[in-house]
Formats: structure tokens, C-alpha cells, sequence
């Protein structure tokens, strides 16, 4: 799809209700999908690979455990827990069925399996799973209270999750600059990679939507977890944040 620079302007209006957002994010990561690799380590200046490592890295030991990992993209997540978990079995989710195909192409491991799902309206029964992984995940869910639910709906008992993802600060001129920072920057990866500006630069209006981070922390206790650990990286920029079911 031909888009320019004016069009960055518009993302917001075409994910601000669920089903658009849904919608969007389909066809935007669809597009997005052959050159995703190449995007995230760019965009994150090689730091990428690291900060995945460090989210499984904050995981509990458990000795067979059952984890899903959520929006996994072309799966590096879980390839890093079926490499600590050896004896556990991992399933990646994700809505983009070319993210899917990626993720499959690409898996070595005897343990990993992908499958295409939403991760608010998941196939897993309740109080099933031990641990939940998502990078760069519940910002991307239609609907992120919906999404929390959906993780507390399937996790055990005292089972932990652990996300990775974009932090919005609460103070207003921080949010202004890191939207501007976040829109031209990866904007501009979009443009290189894809001819596309709209593709990445996604990213700052999503965080536009999301909430700020004691926000955040407040739905995710009153969805019926407890805060683990909270972890900032670049500048509070990103957090590693772990929770467990209550
Ligand atoms: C920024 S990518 C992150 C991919 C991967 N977790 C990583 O860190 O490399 C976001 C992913 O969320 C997926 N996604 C978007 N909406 C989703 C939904 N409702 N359910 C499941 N996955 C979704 C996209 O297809 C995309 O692969």
C-alpha cells in the first residue's frame, strides 16, 4: 500500500476501537512481516536480542512447565524459552498468519509450536498454563484490559507473565517527546525497508493509546495480579515487567 509522511498523522484514528485496532494490525504486520527481523534490530540498535534474553532471563525456574508466549512475530521469544525450558512445551500466538508461517519456517526446537490465535480470545483453558511471555505484545491488543484478562483467565494459580514493551511516562511533556521520537524514527525504518513510513511508526500511536505506567500497574493489579519486578531500560523508554496471578 503507497503511504507518505501525511499519512503518519491518520494511524491513530484507524486503531482506536477494537476491531479497527485488530484489523489495522493484521494487514499492517502482514506487511510488515518479511523484513520484521531486520526492522527490530535496526530500530532497537542491536538491542533487541538482549532485552528478549533478559525477559526470559526474569522467568522463574520451573522444571516442565507449560508456556505460551503471546503475539510471538517470528518467534525469537519462544525459541529463547524452549532453549531454557528444555522439558517445557511452548506455543507462540499470534494474529498474522505470515508472522506464523515465519515463526514455523524458522523453529529448530522439538518443544516449540506456533499457532495462529488472538491473544484476547486464546484456545486455552483456564488455569492451564505456568508462564506467559509477550514482547512488544499487550500493546498490541485490541483491547488491553481484555488482554490481561485473557493472561490471568489462563495461567495458574500463582503462575507468572512477563512482558516486555514500550513504557509511556505519565508526565505529558515526556509523552510529547517520546511520540515524536518513536514516530520519526521508526517512521523513517518504515520508509527505508518498506517504502512505507506508516509501517513502524505504528508504534508511537499505540503507546499514544496505552496508558502511562502507574496506570498501567494499577489495571494489571486490578485484574488479580501481584507486581513482581518492574525493570526500565533506555531512558525508562522500555520495562521488563513481571507479574504473578494472585
Ligand atoms: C511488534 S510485533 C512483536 C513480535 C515479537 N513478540 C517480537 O518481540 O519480536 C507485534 C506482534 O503482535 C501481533 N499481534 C497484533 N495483534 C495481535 C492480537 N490481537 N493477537 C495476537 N497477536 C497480535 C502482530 O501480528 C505482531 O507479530
Amino acid at each position: 500500500m503507497r503511504r507518505n509522511w501525511l499519512d503518519l498523522l491518520q494511524i491513530g484514528k484507524e486503531i482506536d476501537t477494537p476491531d479497527k485496532k485488530r484489523r489495522f494490525n493484521e494487514r499492517h504486520f502482514t506487511e510488515a512481516a518479511s523484513r520484521y527481523d531486520i526492522a527490530t534490530r535496526a530500530m532497537s540498535l542491536g538491542r533487541d536480542q538482549s532485552w528478549k534474553k533478559e525477559l526470559v532471563a526474569a522467568l522463574p525456574e520451573i522444571d516442565e512447565p507449560l508456556c505460551v508466549d503471546l503475539a510471538c512475530g517470528t518467534g525469537d521469544v519462544a525459541f529463547l524459552l524452549g532453549s531454557r525450558f528444555a522439558r517445557g512445551r511452548i506455543t507462540g500466538i499470534d494474529l498474522t498468519a505470515d508472522m506464523v508461517t515465519l515463526a514455523a519456517r524458522r523453529n529448530r526446537f522439538h518443544n516449540v509450536r506456533f499457532a495462529c490465535q488472538d491473544m484476547t480470545e486464546t484456545s486455552f483453558a483456564d488455569a492451564s498454563i505456568d508462564l506467559v511471555t509477550g514482547s512488544y505484545a499487550l500493546r498490541n491488543a485490541p483491547d488491553l484490559a481484555k488482554g490481561l484478562q485473557e493472561v490471568h483467565r489462563i495461567l495458574k494459580p500463582g503462575g507468572d507473565a512477563a512482558f516486555l514493551d514500550f513504557s509511556k511516562s505519565g508526565r505529558p511533556e515526556m509523552q510529547a517527546i517520546q511520540y515524536w521520537l518513536l514516530k520519526c524514527w521508526c517512521g523513517l525504518w518504515g520508509t527505508v525497508l518498506h517504502g512505507n513510513p506508516t509501517i513502524h511508526a505504528y508504534i508511537a500511536d499505540s503507546l499514544e493509546q496505552f496508558p502511562p505506567r502507574d496506570d498501567y500497574h494499577e489495571l494489571v493489579r486490578r485484574t488479580g495480579f501481584d507486581l513482581v519486578s518492574s525493570r526500565l531500560f533506555y531512558f525508562g523508554m522500555l520495562e521488563l515487567l513481571v507479574i504473578r496471578k494472585t
